[in-house]
């Protein structure tokens, strides 16, 4: 019989039984649902609402049903409906009275919601830990290559040189920006629902911030309606998620582009690429694909959730049964991605004398020339207009800017001199970008130590 079946004259049609049911996913939060048991019981007992002895019960039963679930000796069933049930039929078979005196002021409704918060916020940190691996990844390979240049691109267009320091250390930047993302997500997640029972709270003396305490919450949530009701939490970590994968998919893009023969920027590790079936050349980027690829899933599982709740009224309803599998599925996507995008930045073999090449061309050092010629006096916006006129002309007689004599130039103004060629030079124009943020190695010099010790921050946060 159900433990709810008091109630009822029928068997539940199996077909309700298995559609009904949740245990089949719910079963992960075996872990937190029993450390929730384990408290509440606690408190009951200590405002006098169980025996001591039941409590001590009930503790002992369920440490035994935790070591007998890790030692794979137990098998849920769907009669049980989800894994909240399955525990409690479990120690009630086990230690009989004490067993049933466990649901007292409490509901599953409080009890899913304590569970999926203590699971999530274990989830942020085993991800936040991740992330920290990966910008180690980026800050070795930035490391190496303070002095590398590279075309800076907008639009795809090579635009000002860069180091490709500067650019890992973008990606760097983006992902210390989900670390504190996820860092705010758990810090609001951090609440306890326990005691807001069905919906209504609850009649007995119970002592909310007890529970809270023993389960590492900051506070009991103050409104047992919203208890019950929010999933803001998971919503807000499929959000964080999502973002997280939008980086991860950016840089896959690149990463995609950059081993591609066209750029030939880097050359990914033969244990992170992948062969064809039938082209005995190919080596290809499926891992930085798949992320890519991926990043659609996680978003999908945002918009399922944010869809899922966006109609349901005050307080528990059963659609809310749907929150798990998107922020499963989505928790271990990212959790799959980001250990082997690690692997793949660090084993890549960066090509810094292609790089090089592709900055050679394309007139990125234009900027650098309007901006020698306003240094020599004259107004900026003329200065661009001069440099588009020999950018043209260069362009005509397949020549770069460093390419023309210095009675070419002067012919187009007399401001030029033969200092012009050192302020041409790619290393010069990377080099003087000394502004706040900018690719000069003093800058990426900074940017690299204020990740070192962001990263030691959070490491021990
Ligand atoms: N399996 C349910 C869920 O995941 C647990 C809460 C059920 N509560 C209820 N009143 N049916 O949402």
């Amino acid at each position: 019989m159900k433990l709810w079946g008091g109630r009822f004259r029928k068997e539940t049609d199996s077909l309700v039984n298995d559609f009904n049911s949740s245990i089949q996913f719910d079963c992960r939060l075996y872990r937190e649902d029993i450390e929730g048991s384990i408290a509440h019981a606690a408190m009951l007992a200590d405002c006098g609402i169980i025996s001591r002895n039941d409590k001590e019960q009930i503790t002992s039963g369920l440490q035994g049903i935790l070591a007998d679930i890790e030692a794979g000796s137990i098998e849920f069933t769907a009669d049980n409906e989800d894994i909240h049930m399955n525990v409690e039929a479990l120690l009630t078979a086990r230690i009989g009275e004490a067993g049933k005196r466990l649901h007292t002021a409490r509901s599953r409704n409080d009890q899913v919601a304590v569970d999926l918060r203590l699971h999530l916020r274990k989830e942020i940190e085993a991800i936040t830990g991740q992330i920290l691996d990966l910008q180690q990844a980026i800050l070795n390979q930035a490391k190496q290559h303070q002095e590398t240049v590279m075309p800076g691109y907008t639009h795809l267009q090579r635009a000002q040189p860069v180091s490709f320091a500067q650019h890992l250390l973008a990606y760097g930047a983006q992902l210390q920006r989900d670390v504190t993302r996820l860092a705010d997500c758990k810090a609001r997640m951090n609440v306890c629902p326990l005691g807001s029972g069905a919906l209504a709270g609850t009649t007995y003396p119970i002592d909310r911030w007890r529970t809270a305490r023993l389960l590492g919450f900051d506070a009991p949530c103050s409104n047992s309606l919203d208890g019950v009701s929010d999933r803001d939490y998971a919503i807000e970590l499929l959000s964080a998620l999502s973002i997280l994968m939008m980086h991860l998919s950016r840089f896959a893009e690149e990463i995609i582009l950059w081993c591609s023969w066209e750029f030939k920027f880097i050359e990914l590790d033969d244990a992170y690429s992948t062969g064809s079936s039938i082209m005995p050349q190919k080596k290809n980027p499926d891992v930085a694909e798949l992320v890519r690829g991926k990043t659609g899933r996680v978003y999908g599982s945002l918009m399922g959730l944010l869809t899922t709740m966006k109609g349901i009224p005050l307080a528990y309803n059963k659609d809310m049964q749907e929150d798990k599998e998107p922020v499963f599925d989505a928790v271990d996507t990212v959790k799959m991605c980001l250990p082997v995008f690690t692997g793949m930045l660090s084993t890549m073999r960066v090509l810094p004398r292609n790089m090089r090449k592709a900055a050679g061309g394309g007139f990125i050092n234009a900027t650098d020339c309007a901006d020698y010629l306003t240094k020599k006096g004259m107004p900026f916006r003329d200065a661009y207009t001069t440099v588009g006129n020999l950018v043209y002309y260069c362009a005509e007689n397949s020549k770069l800017l460093e390419d023309l004599t210095l009675d070419e130039l002067q012919s187009i103004s007399p401001l030029f001199g033969e200092d012009v060629y050192e302020a041409l030079s790619l290393e010069t124009c990377m080099g003087q970008r000394r502004s706040y943020g900018g690719p000069a190695v003093e800058e990426t010099s900074r940017q690299i130590e204020e990740l070192a010790e962001f990263i030691k921050e959070y490491r021990h946060g």
